[in-house]
């Protein structure tokens, strides 16, 4: 330990010594001009010294002490924290154990004199920050990193993902605290693993060239963080990394083995599968093509995606994988007609749904035009021109007939076209209320009997419809079809109806009963209705309120006797088309129901005048009480 006697120019080194000495190290200077008298040793603290303690430091000395009882005292946390202590009679400094300079890189501590006899300050404190020397007692240590980490097959050279960060506790900036962390070991040794700087405290992984699954699923890499100091402390880590299988095979057809169909020609060294289709027609499931795929079965890389190279610019074809056999099933999605027996030529390739890459000799290879490209099969489809059957123009066709018009007038004439026919005949295939008949060499269709609007065979929009065909004379014939639609404009021959005959007034609740009416003719040919009394003796006891609309009212003029009542009414539709028909009202007792209490309905008021009594029926008559029989 260097001793050097200075007065009161307590001269530390300008280092960066950490933040708790900063401050304190900025009043310094102040502090320093206005303790003249005090006199001492630096103050060298080293951390985790091997010494016998107590260790003596330092000794203080005062001007100011000639002549009296005096005592030295030290404060601050190195004295709290038993760190240091002082001999009050010699001024001696003691370090009293070892300190953690990673624990108190710097103490702040104040010296004192005392007069023992008046227990006052004999000068001024003297101040100052003791700073903790470093010494090389920390190695870095690893504080982030995956313990393991997988990369997929496929992963182009470079960055591998992972992140490395590894912290050293000695003093910053000093070469106990930086240093540099490698790759000291990997089994295996290919491809190549590198640690590359990011900051002081960090490295990213990388590699060059490339994983091969089938070589290597598994790799240890043994990482060394190692300091600057002298000598180096280091620590080390393994990381263990997965490589993941992915696409390294690209599925190829099972050309020769004859699993295909019987259609499957083998000719010089190509082959060619046949098949023959007719045209116009949609196949599904025409025939399959296996494949053959190295990789591990239901993952991306197996499942096989097929794709047409040539031959499909029309979109006709499609082949779609079968999830099970990973087999390609050839279909015919579009239909085209074709005027002479074609051949066509496909040209059809298979991948697997992830993109295939492979190492070689340490280099990842992509599908490409060379080396790796994606197998094909030349497929040759031979479309049979088949007889295209007659075409009605247009294929449907709409009529318009008045219902109830006289029959045998020629409705509809169709017009055909057939591409490779040029004669045919007609037929009737749907014609369900019988109505009409058609000419089988000129297709003309006539009523045959008069139509009914109302007819249950016609729809809600008053349509009846037939279905016509025209058969030409191919072998085998073939048959075009065609919709008509005959559209019944309504006549007014119906009249309003009542919807019930008979209603029931409840006598002792209300004096109106409402009258439904229905029409089946189609607007303007009903409703809303008028209506009126066929048989004028009635306005004397009834109104009609109201007597225009959808319903008419019947509404008593006063009480009336319970009874059976028949009012023939007159009902005209829009066009005053008139309906006769007598209604029945039973005007009666409901109680608190809605519905007649039969008893009640048979008794007799007394006021009932002979006028009108002639309309009870017989019925009623009989079973009422003959005492008070008005009308014999
Ligand atoms: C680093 O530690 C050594 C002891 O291991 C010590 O001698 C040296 O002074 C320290 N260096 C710095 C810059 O603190
Ligand atoms: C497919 O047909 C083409 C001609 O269009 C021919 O050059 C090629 O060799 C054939 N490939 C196979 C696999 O048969
Ligand atoms: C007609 O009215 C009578 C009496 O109100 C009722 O019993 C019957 O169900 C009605 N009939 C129809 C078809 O509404």
């Amino acid at each position: 330990m260097r001793t050097v006697f200075l007065l009161l120019l307590v001269a530390f080194p300008a280092l960066d010594i950490g933040s708790a000495c900063e401050e304190a190290r900025k009043k310094r200077d102040l502090l320093v001009r206005t303790k003249r008298r005090w006199v001492l040793s630096t103050i060298e603290l080293e951390e985790e010294m091997i010494v016998n303690y107590p260790y003596f430091l330092s000794k203080m000395y005062n001007d100011k002490i000639q002549g009296q009882d005096f005592s030295f005292e030290i404060t601050g946390e190195a004295v709290t924290e038993g760190y240091l202590a002082i001999n009050g009679t010699s001024g001696e400094v003691f370090a009293l154990k070892p300190i953690d300079r990673e624990k108190y890189d710097c103490f702040h501590v104040i010296f004192d004199v005392y007069d023992t006899d008046t227990n006052q300050k004999i000068d001024k404190e003297l101040a100052f920050d003791v700073e903790v020397k470093d010494i090389n007692d920390n190695p870095p240590r690893f504080i982030q990193f995956p313990q393991t980490f997988t990369v997929s097959e496929s992963q182009v050279e470079g960055y591998l993902g992972v992140q490395v960060v590894a912290q050293d506790m000695d003093e910053k900036n000093t070469k106990n605290s930086t240093f540099n962390i490698t790759v000291i070991k990997q089994t295996p040794p290919e491809p190549k693993i590198q640690a590359k700087w990011i900051d002081e405290r960090t490295v990213h992984l990388s590699f060059t060239g490339c994983f091969d699954y089938e070589k290597a699923k598994e790799y240890n890499i043994t990482l060394e963080a190692k300091d600057h100091g002298t000598p180096p402390l280091s620590s080390t880590e393994i990381i263990s990394l997965n490589v993941r299988d992915t696409n390294t095979h690209m599925p190829e057809f099972k050309k020769k083995e004859g699993s295909m169909k019987k259609e499957d020609l083998y000719l010089n060294g190509t082959l060619q599968f046949q098949t023959e289709v007719h045209e116009m027609k949609l196949y599904r499931d025409v025939f399959r093509f296996p494949v053959e795929d190295k990789d591990t079965p239901n993952t991306d890389g197996w499942r096989a995606k097929f794709f047409f190279i040539s031959g499909n610019e029309e979109g006709i074809f499609k082949v779609e994988t079968d999830p099970k056999t990973n087999e390609g099933i050839f279909s015919i999605v579009k239909e085209k007609n074709y005027e002479n027996t074609t051949m066509i030529e496909l040209k059809i390739g298979v991948e697997n749904i992830e993109p295939f890459t492979k190492c070689v000799n340490g280099k990842l290879i992509k599908q490409d035009g060379k080396l790796y490209r994606p197998d094909s099969i030349n497929v040759t489809i031979t479309m049979i021109d088949g007889n295209d059957p007659p075409v009605f123009q247009p294929p449907k066709a709409d009529v318009y007939e008045k219902e109830e018009s006289e029959p045998g007038r020629v409705l509809f004439t169709p017009k055909v076209y057939d591409p490779d026919s040029s004669s045919f005949r007609f037929e009737l295939v749907d014609d369900p209320a019988n109505w009409v008949s058609i000419d089988e060499k000129t297709g003309e269709i006539k009523g045959t009997k008069k139509m009914d609007r109302e007819s249950p065979f016609v729809d809600a929009d008053n349509v009846y419809k037939i279905i016509i065909a025209a058969i030409d004379d191919g072998k085998p014939p073939a048959k075009g079809f065609c919709n008509v639609s005959i559209y019944l404009r309504d006549i007014n021959d119906h009249k309003p109806q009542l919807v019930n005959n008979s209603l029931i007034l409840c006598g002792n609740k209300n004096n109106k009963v409402m009258i439904p009416v229905q029409d089946l003719d189609a607007d303007p040919y009903n409703g809303p209705f008028s209506f009126y009394f066929d048989d004028e003796e009635d306005e004397k006891h009834w109104t009609l309120e109201p007597a225009y609309g959808q319903q008419g009212g019947l509404v008593s003029l006063k009480p009336l006797p319970y009874g059976k009542y028949s009012i023939p009414l007159r009902m005209q539709d829009q066009q005053n088309n008139e309906g006769h028909e007598t209604l029945e009202v039973v005007v009666c007792d409901c109680e608190e129901k809605n519905t007649c209490n039969v008893k009640k309905a048979l008794s007799f008021s007394s006021w009932m005048s002979p006028a009108f009594a002639h309309k009870w029926p017989d019925r009623l008559w009989q079973t009422r009480d003959s005492g008070r029989d008005k009308t014999a």
